[in-house]
């Protein structure tokens, strides 16, 4: 570390930044924000906290993240997650600061067989992931020192995810149906975050893929998590367009957005656990009972 050593953790009250501000490093001068501290669609107030603090960083968590929501929502989750990302990126660059920033997977469109590497076209379907796009966007075309870091099917303590409403379904019904055919790459929070600030500390810049090891579908994720809820529920996959028919409002997901991690195993020899091993540590932790279904 040089001698300016302050890191804001942005987006702080919510899952993934909520995990990043519980793991800061020792010698870092960790600045805890939310919305109420800085609104990054306000550019007035996001360069005052930003230069007030003079800090030499800043994770960014904070983002519009209802899929669904996005859908009927488009001005709000552009103002945050494209403007947002763009004031963050200006305030960042006129003190020398480095941005990391997150985005996802769902930037691509799904029609790969193979695993999507930091190079290959984004093609997103649906606001949530045009938002999203829209704000790496921004940040590159700003420039600066910035990193993205693009991530999926998050899940971890203190938030609300698909691990936390699954075991609750399973304990409470006989059979569920869940999405068999679409893959991604399950994440626990508790593995992405203290990666983040290595990233943020030790690694050049640009856009990194990062994620749980190994590859299932919704289906296949949901079968472990009722079994690791001690669930004897049948837990059946179905297609996505049985699912769109049940919820019509479903915005459009990727069939496969498996991430490439070659570039982080390159670049800091780092490597995710399988996913499974990692669903089961965060029910060994206890975590679950910490999450909101
Ligand atoms: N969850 C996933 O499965 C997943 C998958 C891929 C990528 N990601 C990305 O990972 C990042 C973290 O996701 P998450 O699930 O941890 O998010 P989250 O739990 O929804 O937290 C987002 C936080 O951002 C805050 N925020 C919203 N608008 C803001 C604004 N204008 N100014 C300042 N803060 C604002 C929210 O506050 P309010 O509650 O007040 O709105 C909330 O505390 C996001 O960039 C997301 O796109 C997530």
């Amino acid at each position: 570390m040089t001698e300016n050593n302050i890191i804001i953790a942005l987006g702080a009250a919510g899952m993934l930044g909520g995990e990043v501000a519980r793991v800061a490093p020792p010698g870092v001068k960790l600045v805890w924000a939310d919305r109420g501290e800085m609104d990054i669609t306000d550019i007035r107030a996001t360069r005052a906290f930003i230069n007030d603090c003079g800090a030499r960083g800043i994770i960014n968590c904070s983002a519009y993240t209802a899929v669904d929501a996005a859908e009927t929502d488009r001005a709000a989750a552009y103002a945050i997650n494209a403007c947002g990302a763009r004031n963050l990126a200006i305030a960042c660059r006129e003190i020398g600061a480095r941005l990391l920033h997150l985005s996802t997977d769902f930037v691509f469109d799904g029609s790969a067989r193979e695993p999507y590497a930091e190079y290959d076209i984004p093609n997103p379907r649906g606001v949530y992931a045009e938002s999203k796009l829209a704000g790496e966007i921004e940040i590159q075309t700003i420039g600066g020192d910035w990193q993205i870091v693009r991530t999926q099917w998050l899940y971890g303590q203190n938030g609300k995810h698909f691990v936390a409403a699954i075991a609750k379904l399973a304990r409470e019904r006989e059979r569920l149906t869940v999405v068999g055919d679409q893959h991604g790459c399950p994440t626990c929070t508790w593995d992405l975050a203290p990666l983040l600030w290595r990233l943020l500390l030790e690694a050049p810049g640009g856009i990194y893929h990062a994620s749980g090891g190994g590859a299932c579908t919704w289906h296949e994720f949901a079968a472990e998590i009722a079994t690791l809820a001690g669930s004897s529920a049948r837990v059946d996959p179905i297609t996505t367009q049985e699912w769109n028919r049940i919820k019509p409002s479903t915005a459009p997901r990727p069939a496969y957005s498996v991430l490439s991690k070659d570039r982080l195993k390159r670049t800091i020899g780092y490597q995710f656990p399988h996913w499974r091993d990692s669903l089961r540590a965060f029910f060994e932790r206890g975590d679950l009972d910490r999450s909101r279904a």
